[in-house]
C-alpha cells in the first residue's frame, strides 16, 4: 500500500518552521480566526489562494470548486459566504478565476463528461448571454480565455444578488466584492475591475 508518511514530514517540518519564526502563532491563532478576505476561487491545484497571495493562515477565508462558480442554489458556496459576511465580517469577497481553466475548456469543447456536465452547464448559460461576442473569436485560447474573464464577472453579480450580501449592505456594512482572474504562465492576477462595494452597481 502506498501511504502518505512524507506528508506528515511535510507538515511536521512546516509547522516547526513557523514556530521557530514565531513561536506564539498557532497559540493565538488557535483562539479565533479574523480574515479581511472570503477567496472564492477554482479547484486547480495550481491556484493556491494563501500561497498566491502572499498570506499566512488565518487571514483568509476560501471556498473553492471546479470554475469558480457561486451557484445561487448551491448551499455550500452560499453558507460560506453567509459566514464569512455575517459572522467573520470579512471586508472583502474575491472571486478569482484563471486562463486555461479545465472546467471552462471542457464547458467549451463540445464533448460528454459525464456528472460534471450538470456543473458546466451554468459554464454553458454564460456563454449564451454572450454568445455573439464569444462566436466572433475564432482562436479557441482567446476564446477560453474571455470565457473564464465573463464567468468571473457573472459570478461577482451571483456574489452582489445573494439575500445575505443585499442585507449587509442594507445595514451599512462595509464589504466589497471584486472579479479578478490569476494568469497561470507568470502567477500574476489580473484585476478585471467590476468591484462592487454597495447597492449601486457600477456596471
Ligand atoms: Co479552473
Amino acid at each position: 500500500m502506498s501511504t502518505i508518511n512524507h506528508l506528515f514530514e511535510n507538515n511536521r517540518k512546516w509547522a516547526e518552521k513557523i514556530k521557530a519564526e514565531q513561536p506564539s502563532f498557532f497559540a493565538e491563532l488557535s483562539r479565533q480566526q479574523n480574515p479581511e478576505y472570503l477567496w472564492i476561487g477554482c479547484s486547480d491545484s495550481r491556484v493556491p489562494a494563501n500561497e498566491l497571495l502572499g498570506m499566512a493562515p488565518g487571514e483568509v477565508f476560501v471556498h473553492r470548486n471546479i470554475a469558480n462558480q457561486v451557484i445561487h442554489t448551491d448551499l455550500n458556496c452560499l453558507s460560506v459566504i453567509h459566514f464569512a459576511v455575517e459572522i467573520l465580517k470579512v471586508k472583502h469577497i474575491i472571486i478569482c478565476g484563471h486562463y486555461g481553466c479545465g472546467g471552462i475548456g471542457a464547458a467549451l469543447d463540445g464533448k460528454q463528461h459525464g456528472l460534471i456536465d450538470h456543473w458546466l452547464r451554468h459554464i454553458k448559460d454564460i456563454y449564451r448571454f454572450h454568445q455573439e461576442k464569444l462566436d466572433a473569436v475564432t482562436n479557441m485560447q482567446e476564446k477560453s480565455n474571455l470565457l473564464c474573464e465573463l464567468n468571473v464577472i457573472e459570478q461577482v453579480a451571483h456574489i452582489c444578488d445573494a439575500s445575505m450580501i443585499q442585507k449587509a449592505w442594507q445595514d451599512g456594512q462595509e464589504l466589497s466584492v471584486h472579479g479578478l482572474v490569476y494568469k497561470l504562465h507568470d502567477g500574476v492576477l489580473k484585476d478585471l475591475k467590476v468591484s462592487v462595494s454597495g447597492l449601486e452597481r457600477t456596471y
